[in-house]
């Protein structure tokens, strides 16, 4: 446990200082160098979209026990020349800063150094610096900068009419340096790292934007067009924001000096992941997460059949991804897993069927259908080394606005009472306790001794919770 408070407790020791020497000495409109780079010269004047983005996974994708444990584990696999960079790059999108500078020093030997980085994930201005994507997929983050580079004190942005409310009259007091660039309108901003190929083989791992830009979202038609800034920068808790609930503005300030706005950009950036925010101190995001699982699917239950004693019959569950911009589950789902669970009982509540039950150490049934994806290595044994993955064994999602049909046979007992009851539900869950198990377990012998101790006495925290993303119950009777 020592080990990972000294860490979190260093990191947040800097930041206060930082914040304090900040108040006294700050430039405006023209940043010093050093400064700019840290969340906390945003956090006077951007105090919401600061708190908002502070607990966010963008914000924790550094010290995220799921990451660390997965690097650490993939530091120790690769041994071609295609796979060494290939586990290098796995700090690319997760600390942008720090990858420019120090990506070649780590090693499987000096893993545990990496966590000295003094690093912020990905931060305020590392996204507010970007004018262009040079090329979106293979390893993620190709772009032009603003012309400064990383550490200019011009702060690109979405608004044209960028102005403080301050009516002193010095200048360096109202506000920075501006640009306008269209691009963080648009879903490329984001594909620059939700898109990620293998950098050897090319095989996809992370594909979010693209299968965005394939989507019925992807259009000009006003009525249906949404961009992932729609959906995942409009989120406020009891605003879900998916492609199945309104699309609402969120009145108020983008900066405490600034001008009220008809609409302010949040930086919640919630997705499916409600385990690792909770897990960090963020029970707003965890509940943003769920709140947007809840709004992803559409179940609907079909009857298909004849419902007689003693006669096999079937139901169908139709499964429509309603809500999500891209595949469902998206992103990282080597880890994530989606699945029905569907029981059916008699009036009595005698139980006739059932379906995608867990057991007690929250494994799955094994004629369960999972959506998700399964990677193998050059064997064609099933891999999470992304590292190592050679192929896609699996790959079952559902692409936005298509539906699946599952099929659930069974046969109604002469001593059933009519009608049955069907009842479906949609699960989710950020990762299963077989991959915790290879991450994190025992089993895990290339863990890092801060996440190993971080998560002895919290395990259970981080591999039991799933969420019931929506459920429906239909009655039938029979003869
Ligand atoms: C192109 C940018 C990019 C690179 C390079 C990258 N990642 Fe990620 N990673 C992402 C994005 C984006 C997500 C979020 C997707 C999601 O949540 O499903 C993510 C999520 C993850 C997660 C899930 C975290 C959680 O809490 O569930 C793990 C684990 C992970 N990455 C490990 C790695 C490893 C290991 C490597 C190196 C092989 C790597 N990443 C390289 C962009 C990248
Ligand atoms: C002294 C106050 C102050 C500080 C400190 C500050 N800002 Fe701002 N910022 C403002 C004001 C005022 C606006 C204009 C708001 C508006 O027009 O609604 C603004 C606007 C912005 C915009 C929108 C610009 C556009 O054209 O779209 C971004 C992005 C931004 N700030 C990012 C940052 C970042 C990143 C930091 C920290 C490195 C930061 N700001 C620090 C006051 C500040
Ligand atoms: C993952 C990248 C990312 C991070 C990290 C990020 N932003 Fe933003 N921010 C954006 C994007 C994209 C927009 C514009 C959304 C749009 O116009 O569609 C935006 C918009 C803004 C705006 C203008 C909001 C408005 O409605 O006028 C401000 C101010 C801002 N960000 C400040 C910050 C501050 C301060 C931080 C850190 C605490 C931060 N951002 C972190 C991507 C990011
Ligand atoms: C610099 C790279 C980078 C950029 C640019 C970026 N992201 Fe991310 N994003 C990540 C990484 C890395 C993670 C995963 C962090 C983790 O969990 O360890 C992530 C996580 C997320 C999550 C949470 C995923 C989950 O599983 O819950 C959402 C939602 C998200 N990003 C949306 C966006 C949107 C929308 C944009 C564009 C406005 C954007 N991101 C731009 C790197 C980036
Ligand atoms: C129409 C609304 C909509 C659009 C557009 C959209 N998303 Fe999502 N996103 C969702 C919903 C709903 C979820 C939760 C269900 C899920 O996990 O797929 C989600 C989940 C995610 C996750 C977490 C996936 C996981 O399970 O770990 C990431 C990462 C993400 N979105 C990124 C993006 C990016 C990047 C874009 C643009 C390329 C985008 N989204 C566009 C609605 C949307």
């Amino acid at each position: 446990m020592m080990s990972f408070i000294a860490v979190l407790f260093v990191f947040a020791g800097e930041i206060k200082e930082n914040n304090n020497n900040y108040m006294h000495k700050r430039k405006l409109f023209n940043f010093d160098a050093n400064e700019v780079v840290k969340p906390d010269a945003c956090k006077e004047c951007h105090s919401d979209i600061y708190k908002q983005w502070e607990k966010s996974t963008h914000s924790k994708a550094f010290i995220d026990p799921i990451w660390r444990a997965a690097t650490k584990l993939f530091y120790s696999g690769p041994e071609t020349t295609g796979q060494i960079p290939e586990m290098k790059l796995c700090i690319k999108c997760h600390i942008p800063l720090d990858f420019s500078f120090d990506i070649t020093k780590f090693t499987d030997e000096n893993y545990e150094e990496l966590f000295n980085l003094h690093s912020q994930a990905t931060y305020c201005n590392w996204c507010h610096n970007m004018n262009k994507a040079v090329y979106i997929g293979s390893s993620g983050i190709n772009a032009e900068t603003s012309p400064g580079g990383i550490y200019s004190s011009t702060i690109l942005g979405p608004r044209k009419d960028p102005r403080s409310m301050d009516t002193s009259d010095d200048e360096k007091t109202k506000m920075h340096n501006t640009e306008y660039s269209e691009f963080y309108t648009k879903s490329e901003f984001c594909g620059l790292c939700h898109d990620m190929s293998e950098l050897d083989n090319k095989l996809p791992i992370v594909q979010t934007y693209s299968e965005w830009k394939k989507s019925p979202y992807n259009t000009n038609d006003p009525k249906i067009a949404r961009n992932c800034q729609d959906c995942h920068m409009r989120q406020l808790t009891g605003v879900p924001a998916t492609g199945s609930t309104e699309k609402i503005n969120n009145p108020g300030k983008a900066a405490d000096n600034g001008p009220e706005r008809e609409h302010v950009w949040t930086h919640y950036f919630a997705g499916g992941n409600s385990i690792i925010p909770k897990f960090l101190g963020g029970d707003i995001h965890s509940f943003l997460a769920i709140e947007r699982l809840n709004n992803a699917a559409t179940l609907e239950i079909i009857e298909d059949g004849i419902y007689e004693k003693g006669k096999k019959t079937q139901v169908k569950v139709k499964i429509i991804n309603s809500g999500a911009g891209h595949y469902l589950p998206t992103g990282m789902t080597i880890l994530r897993q989606m699945w029905l669970q569907v029981k059916i009982t008699d009036k009595k509540g005698a139980e006739i069927y059932g379906s995608g039950k867990t057991d007690n150490k929250g494994n799955l049934e094994k004629n369960t259908i999972i959506y998700n994806t399964v990677l193998g290595d050059k064997n064609g044994k099933p891999t999470i080394n992304i590292a190592l993955a050679d192929r896609i064994l699996y790959d079952n999602r559902i692409p936005p606005k298509e539906y699946v049909i599952e099929t659930h046979d069974f046969v109604i007992p002469e001593n059933a009472v009519s009608p049955i009851n069907v009842e479906a539900t949609l699960k989710y869950r950020t990762v299963s306790p077989e991959v915790v198990e290879i991450l994190m377990g025992d089993k895990a012998p290339h863990l890092p001794d801060n996440v190993k101790s971080l998560l002895s006495d919290k395990m259970s925290d981080l591999a039991i919770p799933f969420v019931d993303m929506t459920s429906m119950t239909k009655n039938i009777d029979f003869y």
